[in-house]
């Protein structure tokens, strides 16, 4: 007889523990403690505008720093190609998915970010996954930044590798990590520009400590590509790191290039023996060529218009002083990721409703996302925004009674 789902009575069950029943007292525990997620629909966007449940909202929490989600020449490039050569790339890209558009990405973010060469992934998450499980084995040791995003963590643990995780920017105990095994071979995984904070990696010392130590330096530049450094070029530019420094570079297509889809630049070998070994490369279809054809169009844009970064940095100046002149808490940062601390998960969740209530979304931040009692709202800005709507939004922070804002007198 075949046996009966989760819909049996629990007395009937050969003393196995029921999975979904597992999972539904986590999921209602969560509940409990402010801590459930749910995705909003949205049903349009425009700029920094969305509509959701027949509301107008302005939005702060997008990734699209440089506002080029909506390009024109994005959406022409991406018709163009969905015209010529339809949606899917129906293989992987080493059965018969590989397009001239993912050639052509390829060689622009290798030649934008100064690398020998790229690998395109379907999504950063892929990417570090992919790299992680392709350098790393049972036995090596894998450094990482405690609050390294979750896809180099969980990178590490698919791995087999031993992860020791150090002290947010704290180089002096990541060189204690990798002292401590000194006969491993060891990589050192960085966010550039951390993801929920916005403040940067020290990657100049980073990279001394792994040349001293001969361990390998891994940068996850999602959030830093496009917005930091000479022509966009990330926080690696930024910090003037070789490929010889840095000889393992990531980053997304999804945020600051406003398509979707990640690469990792490197030598010729590193890229090479991906190409070979890593597994969410190999067996995952190739995003769709229109795509590779959208974020080529991105790149170009990124590299050329300076004038969007210059907007940013006005935007997040104007915050920024607003924001002390109410005795806001906001983060240290200088990047468009601009996180209010307000600690308790209720907290966050009260401000977000707060300010929705006046037609803002910001969203609340909780844990497991950041450690406990670390909640925040993450406040980003895009090169979409204009100076009134950073006003608007400081005239809401400060009626907020969680953050301790003062209204102006
Ligand atoms: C630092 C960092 N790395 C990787 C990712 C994953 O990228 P993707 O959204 O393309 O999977 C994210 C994003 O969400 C991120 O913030």
């Amino acid at each position: 007889m075949i046996p009966e789902g989760p819909g049996r009575p629990d007395d009937e069950r050969a003393g196995r523990i029921d999975l979904l029943q597992r999972m539904a007292i986590r999921t209602s525990e969560r509940a409990r403690t402010d801590l459930l997620r749910r995705a909003r629909t949205i049903d349009h966007t425009q700029g920094p505008w969305l509509e959701s449940g027949g509301r107008r909202l302005l939005a702060f929490c997008s990734n699209d720093y440089l506002g080029l989600a909506q390009h024109p020449q994005l959406i022409a490039a991406f018709k163009r190609v969905a015209d010529d050569e339809g949606v899917g790339s129906t293989a992987a890209h080493l059965v018969c998915g590989h397009r001239r558009e993912h050639a052509m990405l390829e060689d622009a973010v290798a030649a934008w970010t100064g690398r020998e060469r790229a690998l395109l992934f379907s999504s950063g998450y892929m990417a570090n996954l992919g790299v992680m499980q392709a350098l790393l084995g049972r036995g090596d040791l894998c450094v990482q930044d405690k609050l390294n995003h979750a896809c180099l963590l969980d990178g590490a643990t698919l791995s087999g590798a031993t992860l020791r995780r150090y002290p947010h920017r704290d180089a002096t105990a990541a060189a204690r990590q990798l002292a401590g095994e000194p006969a491993a071979a060891a990589l050192l995984a960085t966010d550039g520009v951390f993801s929920m904070d916005g403040d940067r990696a020290p990657l100049r010392e980073l990279a001394a400590l792994c040349g001293r130590d001969g361990a390998t330096l891994m940068v996850d530049d999602a959030h830093g590509l496009g917005v930091l450094g000479p022509g966009g070029a990330g926080s690696v530019a930024e910090a003037g790191l070789s490929a010889r420094e840095v000889p393992v570079l990531m980053a997304t297509l999804g945020k600051a290039l406003g398509s979707h889809g990640a690469f990792v630049a490197g030598s010729a070998t590193l890229i090479e023996g991906l190409a070979q070994f890593a597994r969410t490369y190999v067996y995952s279809t190739a995003m769709p060529p229109a795509l590779a054809a959208a974020a080529l169009a991105a790149v170009q844009l990124a590299r050329a218009d300076d004038w969007r970064r210059d907007k940013l940095a006005t935007l997040i100046a104007r915050l920024r002083a607003g924001a002390a002149q109410l005795g806001l808490p906001l983060a240290r940062s200088d990047t468009p990721i601009q996180p209010l601390l307000l600690g308790d998960a209720a907290i966050a969740l009260a401000a977000a409703t707060a300010l929705e209530a006046r037609g803002l979304l910001v969203t609340a931040i909780r844990p497991p996302t950041v450690p406990a009692g670390q909640a925040r709202l993450r406040i980003t800005l895009s090169a979409a925004h204009e100076e009134e709507h950073i006003d608007r939004l400081l005239d809401a922070l400060a009626t907020l009674p969680q953050a301790g804002g003062r209204t102006p007198v």
